[in-house]
């Protein structure tokens, strides 16, 4: 029995993962090396400290703990300027309407974001409403691929984790979706999300009835 649903937020509910790129990529061309949308794939899901462990790896350069928590701070002020200008038309297609759906069928809606900015994000594009319970990346102690953030998300909204359905666009939320004893439906490629119970291209292709189908 389904009795929620809980949401990534970054590239499920809104398309952020261009603003990380921009900020990510500009720390690279300041470093002296270019950085790619193909890179930028392998940071999807993946905290602040270990994306800019992968951005150095690229770049071929090593750093002390302290320098490179000086970058970290330095790109999110970036990103930071892009999301606090966000609208609420950048919300990604279908995701609204999905979720009110779920909500006129009595399913639990919940946000499980690894992103430290996640709050941010919902009160510039006022999404409040639209959930029951929100963990975000200042709740958790342990990034995805560890389950703790469905898990905590499932805790809050009072349903145990095999009646929990995940919605995830990065192949490390997939694995902490499973790993949590949840159901996964992935949203991009079946190619990166392979594991997952579904794969469908956007929440525009997501529906009730296709979630039931997943018991
Ligand atoms: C999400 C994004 C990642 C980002 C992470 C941490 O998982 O997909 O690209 O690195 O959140 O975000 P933060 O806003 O805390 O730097
Ligand atoms: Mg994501």
């Amino acid at each position: 029995m389904i009795k929620a649903c809980i949401f990534d937020l970054d590239g499920v509910i809104v398309d952020t993962a261009r603003y990380h790129f921009i900020a990510w990529r500009a720390l690279a061309n300041e470093l002296g090396f270019e950085f790619t949308e193909e890179d930028n794939e392998r940071l999807k899901g993946v905290s602040r400290m270990a994306s800019l462990d992968i951005l150095l790896e690229i770049g071929g350069i090593e750093l002390s703990q302290g320098k490179k928590e000086e970058l970290a701070a330095k790109k999110n002020e970036n990103y930071r300027s892009y999301i606090l200008k966000m609208k609420p038309d950048e919300l990604l297609p279908g995701a609204e309407e999905f979720l009110k759906e779920l909500k006129s069928h009595k399913i639990l809606v919940g946000m499980g974001s690894g992103s430290k900015n996640a709050m941010t994000i919902v009160e510039r594009l006022k999404l409040k409403p639209l959930f029951d319970a929100i963990i975000d990346g200042t709740q958790v102690t342990h990034a995805k691929p560890d389950p703790e953030v469905f898990l905590k998300g499932a805790e809050a909204l009072d349903v145990e984790p095999e009646a929990c359905v995940v919605f995830e666009d990065a192949a490390a939320g997939v694995e902490a979706a499973l790993k949590g004893g949840m159901k996964c439906v992935g949203i991009g490629s079946p190619d990166v999300l392979g594991k997952a119970h579904l794969v469908v291209a956007g929440l525009s292709e997501m529906s009730y009835e296709k979630l039931m189908q997943l018991k």
